[in-house]
């Protein structure tokens, strides 16, 4: 007989003679002539309840089943007899597949965020994190489907790169040679005799890439991981994580500040329609306001903000900001927080940032001072998308990258993209993690990671 998964069971509308489930036991519980052991195999937050009869065989094994054991049922779903649940299963067989000992650490009591890190490879067996890989999963299918519908072609840019598209020199480095004794040319590594031939590096970001395909196919978008080794430890930011870049050629910056917009509200909806029962634990034991968040997020007409205007509200603000605010300093977490939760109380799109602040490949607004570029800005996240019009004329650029001190050699390729048919093209990046967490209400970036790599921390 073929292995039903309890969601499925949970769904049924009449009993069934014959069912198979197999899973893992988070409690047993005795009483007279009958063990009730709640069974859960990751497919839903809920378990099934499974009844054994004491005339079953083996039944004196079975009453030594502890919390983490995997086993495999078969038996009739029924219709429960005591409250809490509809359907139970009444066990006909029950086989032991893998007898616990008793120091699983999972038993049946809270534990904390922190401790539950130091065991990553046993958290997605909680109900809570099995609740935010659940999410993580629905909400992966959820970006393709959105852009799929809008004919967005699906683009694999490389993850080995030699170029820094941010400029930030965040970067982590690759190489073969050995860093004992590397080969030596004019008193530094010989890259020339590394795996490539040059020095070369994880991607920051698919965009440059994503560029050159949507001035071939039209809409692109990657969603892949990236990588970034900025020594920061703080709540929102990973050296692995994921993120989403649309890219749109015949698009300026309305445009995108458009599509920045949908994405966010149609996912925040499909979550909410297609994640109930997870979104509801978080909404219980997480964060209390949650759903009144997420019903603002999906239904709000974003604030559509210019940096200067920005500025001056900030200025304005009589709070006691800790980083200096006024035209040429970025905006801090604190500030977009001020924005989002106190000032307007929806999500904010700040854009036209001062061009100081911003990389070489955004396009030079008429006033020569700031670019096209744009932020979209949520409640208790911040920054959670990242975007610009791209700079399309040729002579623009080359000044732009002579005047930031660039090496052009290397990036004659995203020049050619400017030779040859150039057009206005726009887009950014939805950093996945960020959004999991505006979802979920979890305030740490590592809680939404399977395996969270942070400075000074690759374990798992
Ligand atoms: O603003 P960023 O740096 O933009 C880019 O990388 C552009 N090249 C994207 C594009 O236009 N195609 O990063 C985009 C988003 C941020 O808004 C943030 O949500 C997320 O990526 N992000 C991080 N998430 C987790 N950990 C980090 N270290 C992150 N750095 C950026
Ligand atoms: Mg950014």
């Amino acid at each position: 007989m073929e292995r039903t998964k309890i969601f499925k069971l949970l769904e049924c509308d009449s009993p069934l003679a014959q069912v198979l489930i197999k899973g893992w036991v988070r409690t047993r519980r005795d009483s007279k002539g009958f063990s009730f052991i709640e069974v859960n195999d990751g497919s839903s937050l809920k378990n099934i309840q499974v009844v054994v009869d004491e005339k079953l065989p083996h039944y004196t094994d079975i009453k030594k089943l502890t919390t983490g054991s995997a086993i495999a049922v078969s038996g009739s779903l029924v219709e429960s007899k005591g409250g809490g649940q509809r359907w139970e299963i009444q066990a006909g067989d029950l086989q032991i597949i893998h007898l616990a000992p008793e120091d699983f650490p999972l038993q049946k009591k809270r534990h904390s965020d922190e401790f539950l890190r130091t065991i990553s490879h046993l958290r997605p067996r909680t109900n809570k994190y099995g609740a935010a890989f659940r999410i993580r999963s629905e909400m992966a299918f959820g970006i393709h489907k959105f852009f799929r519908e809008r004919g967005f072609r699906y683009l694999h840019s490389p993850i080995l790169t030699g170029s820094d598209c941010e400029g930030a020199g965040e970067l982590f480095q690759v190489t073969t040679l050995d860093l004992s004794n590397p080969p030596q040319k004019e008193g530094r590594a010989d890259y020339e005799q590394d795996f490539f031939g040059k020095e070369a590096n994880l991607t920051v970001s698919g965009q440059l890439s994503a560029e050159m395909f949507a001035l071939a196919l039209g809409d692109v978008y990657t969603f892949g991981p990236t990588f970034r080794a900025e020594n920061s430890n703080t709540r929102r930011h990973a050296a692995e994580f994921w993120m989403v870049e649309p890219e749109m050629a015949f698009c300026d910056l309305d445009g995108n500040m458009d599509l920045g917009e949908a994405l966010i509200r149609e996912l925040t909806t499909y979550a909410m329609d297609v994640c109930t029962d997870d979104l509801e634990l978080f909404a219980r034991w997480v964060d209390k306001k949650l759903m009144a968040t997420l019903e603002n997020i999906a239904q709000s007409d974003y604030i559509r903000l210019p940096y200067r205007e920005a500025v001056d509200i900030l200025s304005q603000s009589g709070k006691n900001f800790e980083y200096p605010v006024g035209f040429g300093n970025d905006l801090q977490t604190e500030h977009e927080r001020f924005l989002t939760e106190e000032h307007f109380k929806k999500p904010v799109i700040v854009f036209d940032y001062p061009k100081s602040i911003k990389p070489f490949y955004m396009r030079v607004n008429g006033d020569e001072q700031t670019v096209a570029a744009m932020d979209v800005l949520v409640p208790r996240i911040g920054e959670i998308i990242g975007g610009s019009q791209r700079e399309e004329r040729l002579e623009v650029l080359e000044a732009r990258m002579d005047e930031m001190k660039m090496d052009k050699t290397p990036l004659w390729w995203y020049l050619d993209a400017r030779r040859y048919g150039s057009v206005p093209h726009s887009g950014f990046g939805l950093g996945f993690e960020r959004f999991l967490m505006m979802i979920t209400g979890i305030r740490n970036i590592r809680d939404v990671i399977p395996f969270p790599r942070t400075p000074q921390n690759i374990e798992f």
